[in-house]
C-alpha cells in the first residue's frame, strides 16, 4: 500500500523541510492511541498505561538505534521541537561549570540556534563566534576556540548543505574542553548517517520533519546532563516534594531523560514517532532512490532555467532559489494556484540569506519520500513558462 494513498494527484506538497506528511501507518498509530489505550505514561498503573509506557520507552530506544547510538551512552527526552530543545538545553546550561569562555555558531543557521546561541552568550557575557560554512558545508575546526560550546547545524534548511566534516569538530571540540550540540531538524530524515555514532553532547531535532507528527527530541549525552543545571521544572520531573525542597527524578540514571520532560507528554504523538521510525527504516532502497532522482532531475533544471538564481551548488532534498524579476511571494502565490505548495522568503535564516547574501525572498522546494514524478513534471512545466 502506498502510505500516501490520501494525497491527491494535484496536491504537489513540495514543504517537506517544513513539515513532511505522514505515511498512513504513523496516522493508525496516532489513531491506535486514541481509540485502543489513551492514557498518561508514566504514572498510570493501569493496562492501557503500561501498553503506553512500553511503547514510549520502545519509541526511546528506536531513535537511538536509527542513529546507531548507545543507550549506555545516550538517552532520548521528549520536547515540542528543535527550537524548544535547544533553548532548554542552553538556557539551563552551566557554562560556569562547563568552563565555557565563548559560544560558537555558523553562518548558515536557522533562527533556532542563531537566536538561542545570542541569548547564552548575553547570559553569560561571553564571546559568541559566527563561523562561515564552507562551500560543501564543512567548517574549519581550526577556527573553533577551545573551551567553547558549538551549537551547529548538521543540514541546512536552504539547501541541504551537510556538516560534512561532523566527525572531525565533533573530535576538535572536545579535544579542546569544548561541547557540542547539533542542530539536527533538518539531517533526521534525508540524511541520518551523518548522525551516526556522533559523540556530540546533544542533539535536538523535530519529530514532524520525520515524517511523524509535531513533537522534539533532545539526545542527550548521560555526562553531559552534568552540565544542566535545571531551572525549567514541574509534575513529571521530581520523586518527592517538600515545602523548599524536591528530589529530581533524573538523579536516578534510569531516569534521566525527565530532565528535559516537564509536564505531560504528548504520548500519542511519541508512539507514532515510532511508527515513523519503522516505516523509514523499512522504506525499499527504490524509495530512496526515487527521492534521489527527483530532486536531482529538478535541481539539474533549476540549474539551467535562464532565469533562476540557484542557491544550492549541490543537488539535495531542499533548494532554494530566486527568478530573475519575479517576486517569490508572488511567484510562490501563483504556484499554489496550481496545486503546487512551496515555501517562499527567508525560512528563518534572516542573516544569512538577507543580511549576508543580501538575496530577495527565496522560494523553496523540498522534496520527500512522497514526491512523485508527476509532481516534478508540473513544476518544471510552470517554470517552463517563465523563460
Ligand atoms: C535547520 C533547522 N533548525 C531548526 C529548525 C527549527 O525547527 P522547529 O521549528 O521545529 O523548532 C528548523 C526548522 O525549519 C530548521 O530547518
Amino acid at each position: 500500500m502506498n502510505a500516501f494513498s490520501y494525497l491527491s494527484k494535484n496536491d504537489i506538497y513540495l514543504d517537506c523541510a517544513c513539515q513532511s506528511l505522514r505515511p498512513q501507518p504513523v496516522i493508525d498509530a496516532l489513531n491506535e492511541y486514541y481509540t485502543k489505550f489513551n492514557s498518561c505514561g508514566e504514572r498510570v498503573k493501569y493496562p492501557w498505561g503500561v501498553t503506553t509506557d512500553q511503547k514510549v520507552e520502545a519509541t526511546r530506544m528506536k531513535i537511538l538505534k536509527y542513529l546507531k547510538l548507545s543507550p549506555r551512552k545516550y538517552f532520548v527526552s521528549f520536547t515540542l521541537n528543535t527550537t524548544y530543545g535547544l533553548n532548554l538545553l542552553l538556557s539551563q546550561f552551566d557554562y560556569k561549570k562547563a568552563g565555557i569562555k565563548s559560544v560558537v555558531t555558523s553562518d548558515i543557521e536557522h533562527n533556532s540556534p542563531f537566536l538561542s546561541t545570542m541569548s547564552l552568550a548575553k547570559r553569560a557575557k561571553i564571546p559568541r563566534i559566527i563561523i562561515n560554512r564552507a562551500e560543501d558545508g564543512s567548517i574549519d575546526v581550526s577556527k573553533i576556540p577551545s573551551k567553547s560550546l558549538v551549537v551547529i547545524n548538521a543540514a541546512s534548511n536552504i539547501d541541504g548543505r551537510l556538516l560534512v566534516n561532523i566527525k572531525d569538530v565533533v573530535k576538535a571540540v572536545h579535544k579542546n574542553k569544548g561541547f557540542i550540540i547539533i542542530d539536527a531538524a533538518q539531517a533526521m530524515a534525508h540524511s541520518p548517517e551523518i548522525l551516526y555514532k556522533t559523540e556530540a553532547d546533544a542533539i535536538c531535532f523535530s519529530a514532524h520533519k520525520l515524517y511523524a507528527p509535531s513533537l522534539g527530541g533532545i539526545i542527550c549525552r548521560r555526562d553531559f546532563v552534568k552540565m544542566i543545571n535545571t531551572t525549567f521544572i514541574g509534575g513529571g520531573m521530581v520523586d518527592d516534594v517538600n515545602k523548599e525542597t524536591y528530589l529530581l527524578s533524573s538523579d536516578n540514571k534510569e531516569h534521566l531523560y525527565t530532565k528535559f520532560e516537564s509536564g505531560l507528554q504528548a504520548w500519542g504523538e511519541i508512539i507514532a514517532l515510532g511508527a515513523a521510525i519503522d516505516w523509514l527504516e523499512k522504506l525499499p532502497k527504490s524509495a530512496h532512490q526515487e527521492l534521489e532522482k527527483q530532486y536531482t532531475r529538478l535541481y539539474e533544471y533549476l540549474k539551467t532555467h535562464p532565469k533562476v538564481h540557484l542557491v544550492n551548488k549541490a543537488p539535495a532534498s531542499t533548494m532554494s532559489f530566486y527568478v530573475e524579476g519575479i517576486d517569490s511571494h508572488l511567484l510562490g502565490a501563483a504556484m499554489a494556484d496550481e496545486g503546487i505548495m512551496a515555501r517562499t522568503g527567508y525560512f528563518c535564516v534572516h542573516y544569512y540569506l538577507d543580511h549576508i547574501c543580501h538575496y530577495p525572498p527565496l522560494l523553496r522546494f523540498s522534496l520527500g519520500y512522497h514526491t512523485r514524478k508527476s509532481d516534478i513534471d508540473k513544476v518544471i512545466a510552470v517554470l517552463d513558462k517563465l523563460k
